[in-house]
Order: C-alpha cells, then sequence, then structure tokens
C-alpha cells in the first residue's frame, strides 16, 4: 500500500504555492494524499510568523499535530515555513515528536531531506535563509483540473518595514529566472490552468539580470490558452510607471491591484519606514484608475501602531473614505520579535485596537456593500472555477477578483462566461448565465 503525505497549510500565498511543491514532490516520491492527518504517514504543517495570532496558531496546530504522534509514533512530523525559519532548532526542542524543521528557503532540498527522513534521520534543522528559491519541476500531471494557480517569482524582502518579520524569515530578495518562469507557466497552461497569479513579497521589485517586473508580464501574456494573469503584492514605494502602463496595455492583466497602504499617516508611514507619503499614495491609485478606468483596488491596513493618536487614526479612516478600496485586510499591530517597532514606545492597549479595528471594518463594510451593490443588473465576465462551496451553484470571480456564485453545467469549467448579477453580499455576487465566451 502506498504511503500517505497529509500536508495543512496556513497563511499567505506563497505558503500555498511552496505546499503545492511539496506535495508535488511527496507525490514523485510514491505517496498519495490523506484526506487527514491521522491517516497520515508523514504530516506537515506549513506556518505563517507575520503577525503573533498567526503564530500563535501555528503553534498551538503543531502541539495538537504532537499529541497525534504520540498515539502514532512510526508517523514523521515535518513543520515549514515562517514560524520553522524563525524559531528553528527551539522547536526541536520544545516539541519531542518533531521529526523535520524546514525554512522557505530549503523547500528545493525536500526531495533529499524526504529520502534522508525516511532512511531514518530525524531531528532535522534545514534553516538557510539565503539560498535561491527553489524551482518546480516533476509532477507533470498535479494541476490538472485546477483553473487557477500561483507562481513564484522572487522571495524575500530588503525593505525592512519596521513592524515586519518577513525580510528576516524569508531572506533578501531574489529572484528567478525568466526562462525557467516561462517554462513552469507553459507547463502548467498545458495542464489547463488558465490564470496565474505572480507572487513575491514584493513582486514589482522582480529583476533577473536586466529583465525587470514589466517586461516578464508581457513575456507572461504571449503564452497561449492563458487567460489571466494577476500578481501580489506590490510595494507603492517601487510602483513604477512603466508597470501602471502595463494596465493600459496588457489585455491578459485582470483589473486589480493589491496595493498595501498600511497608515493614512506620514507621520506613522515614516516611522513604519514605508517610503512613500499618503499624497504619493493617492495620486498612484489615480494613475492606476487613469491606465485601467474600473480596476479594483484592494490593500492591508494596520492599527494600533506604537504612538498612533486619534488623529492619527483619523487619517487612516479618511484615506479609505477617499479611495474606496473594494476591500480591506485589517490588521491590529502585533510586535514581533527582532523588529524596530517591537522596541518602541507608545504601545496602543489592547482594548484601544480592538475599537479602531472594529470602527475601520465597519466603515470598509460600507464602501464594500456600496461598490458590490453597484453591479446589480450588470453584466460581468467570470472565469468558471468549480463548485461553489455551498455546493448547487458553481462559483468564479470576476477580472476584479469577486467572487461570483451562479448556475451552470460543469462542462464550462475552466472558461470565461458572461453573468448578470442579481444579489449581492459582502463577500460575493450571485448572478444568472447571460452567455458563453471562450
Ligand atoms: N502586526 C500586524 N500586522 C502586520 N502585518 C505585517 N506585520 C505586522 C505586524 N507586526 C500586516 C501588514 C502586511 C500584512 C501581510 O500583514 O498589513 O501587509
Ligand atoms: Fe514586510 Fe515591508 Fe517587506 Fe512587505 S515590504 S514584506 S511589509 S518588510
Amino acid at each position: 500500500m502506498s504511503k500517505k503525505y497529509y500536508i495543512e497549510t496556513m497563511g499567505c500565498q506563497m505558503n500555498e504555492y511552496d505546499s503545492d511543491h511539496l506535495a508535488r514532490i511527496f507525490e514523485d516520491s510514491g505517496y498519495v494524499r490523506a484526506g487527514d492527518p491521522e491517516k497520515a504517514d508523514f504530516v506537515l504543517l506549513n506556518t505563517c510568523s507575520v503577525r503573533e495570532k498567526a503564530e500563535q496558531k501555528a503553534l498551538s496546530r503543531l502541539g495538537r499535530l504532537a499529541t497525534l504522534k504520540r498515539k502514532k509514533p512510526r508517523t514523521l512530523l515535518a513543520v515549514a515555513g515562517c514560524v520553522a525559519q524563525q524559531r528553528g532548532v527551539d522547536l526541536l526542542e520544545r516539541f519531542p515528536g518533531l521529526d523535520l524543521v524546514l525554512g522557505p528557503r530549503e523547500i528545493g532540498n525536500f526531495r533529499k531531506i524526504l529520502g534522508r527522513t525516511e532512511k531514518g534521520a530525524t531531528r532535522v534543522a534545514a534553516i538557510d535563509s539565503q539560498k535561491t528559491p527553489a524551482s518546480f519541476s516533476g509532477g507533470f500531471e498535479y494541476f490538472q483540473r485546477h483553473v487557477k494557480a500561483y507562481l513564484t517569482i522572487m522571495e524575500g524582502c530588503n525593505n525592512f518595514c519596521s513592524y515586519c518579520i518577513v525580510p528576516y524569515v524569508r531572506g533578501r530578495e531574489t529572484s528567478r529566472s525568466p526562462r525557467e518562469l516561462l517554462d513552469e507557466a507553459k507547463r502548467l497552461t498545458l495542464q489547463g490552468v488558465k490564470e496565474i497569479t505572480l507572487l513575491g513579497q514584493n513582486v514589482n521589485s522582480y529583476v533577473h539580470q536586466k529583465m525587470r517586473f514589466p517586461a516578464l508580464l508581457a513575456a507572461m501574456s504571449e503564452i497561449k490558452g492563458l487567460y489571466r494573469i494577476r500578481f501580489t503584492t506590490s510595494h507603492p514605494k517601487d510602483l513604477s510607471p512603466e508597470l501602471i502602463q502595463c494596465f493600459a496595455h496588457t489585455e491578459k492583466l485582470c483589473s486589480h491591484i493589491h496595493l498595501p497602504f498600511q497608515a493614512g499617516s506620514n507621520r506613522v508611514l515614516k516611522t513604519m519606514r514605508r517610503g512613500y507619503t499618503r499624497e504619493k499614495y493617492m495620486d498612484l491609485i489615480g494613475e492606476l484608475r487613469k491606465a485601467r478606468p474600473g480596476i479594483a483596488v484592494t490593500s492591508d491596513v494596520m492599527v494600533g501602531f506604537p504612538g498612533e493618536t486619534e488623529e492619527e487614526f483619523e487619517l487612516t479612516l479618511d484615506l479609505i473614505r477617499t479611495i474606496e478600496f473594494d476591500n480591506l485586510f485589517s490588521f491590529k499591530y502585533s510586535d514581533r520579535e527582532g523588529t524596530p517597532a517591537a522596541r518602541m514606545e507608545g504601545k496602543i492597549p489592547e482594548r484601544k485596537k480592538l475599537e479602531r479595528l472594529a470602527h475601520l471594518q465597519d466603515l470598509q463594510r460600507k464602501i464594500t456593500l456600496k461598490k458590490n451593490r453597484g453591479l446589480i443588473n450588470k453584466k460581468v465576465e467570470v472565469l468558471v472555477e468549480g463548485p461553489s462551496k455551498k455546493g448547487l451553484a458553481l462559483t468564479g470571480r470576476t477580472t476584479t477578483n469577486k467572487v461570483v456564485n451562479f448556475t451552470c453545467d460543469n462542462e464550462q469549467i475552466g472558461k470565461l462566461i458572461d453573468v448578470t448579477i442579481r444579489r449581492v453580499s459582502f463577500n460575493s455576487l450571485c448572478g444568472e448565465l447571460t452567455s458563453l465566451k471562450s
């Protein structure tokens, strides 16, 4: 009987990409996927440490999986991702059942490491953060029946925003070669993938030899059979006029940008070391909207950064009202050990942070709903992804990245269709099929 692997992924899309890579290595090595950890011979938890809550969640889940291992001692247990990188060998001490700690830059070595653990190596810590990002190969069938896929084009970050752990755990910026990336994108398309999201902590600082991100986008858009391209995450300070122009000229590039602003006050932005002002940020959004009318803009924002006053928080709300984001990911600031912000004075009490977060989320809810309501009785193009969570309908997304549910036959999965929106909620749109396209 084949051995079974189980992977659980927490955190960002880059972790999801890494988990797909690990899954392919398992499958190439003769493993089959298990639906739950109790049935697996190898259990791997891919973790995130960007915020305190994510790290606590990862550690508590690891604790539960370690209990499972006590019941079934022959199961191999591994932790990967940012918590693995950050806590390293300490994790081996804290969790005696743990066999392997695997940092994000070690994923390319996993095939070898898997071989070693199968031969009995335990208590392994592979946490070099300077390695070049892994390249995906083998596992040719893996993406069959996937309509969408991620593709990590660069790893790491050189920005050292004062609150952020990422540069310490994901290492310095390293871009993968365009040839390797285009090969991988073509292989995905051959397997039926229609939409690719290019990933990196800071995709717009992608550079390989002389090739920059806009040129990579142009080359990707030449791939036949690929309908849509997205990218995330971009940094406002590196959003070049050339990249903004891509939205005017590159048809396959979706009408959506995720552009974290983090705070609306220039003083806070400066102590965060973000490298732009609120005025600059608003100008960028203006340029983007000129290049691609109707472009959806989403963002990340934090409340309760050390020293944030009520007036400064008001400036964040004001920026949200002015821009009218399609959606926002909003967070309470949390100390990350080793970052400059963790050592700053003027920490905001938890209660205040919660209050500000609730206020901000309430405002954004109204804006998102208003925008969604504006789509009622409008026709939108949808890439059909598969059955919706609620079962009866199919689901897909608009070019602006909004979730749409509708009914039509399964034949349409992987195709572009037109849907007329009839009902909306905060999270999704609901409509009826108007016409088939591709
Ligand atoms: N506390 C709270 N939120 C954080 N983020 C990054 N670091 C922290 C922190 N220390 C948020 C930022 C970033 C997103 C991925 O997580 O908004 O854009
Ligand atoms: Fe963190 Fe700033 Fe880099 Fe984003 S740009 S990963 S917030 S250091």
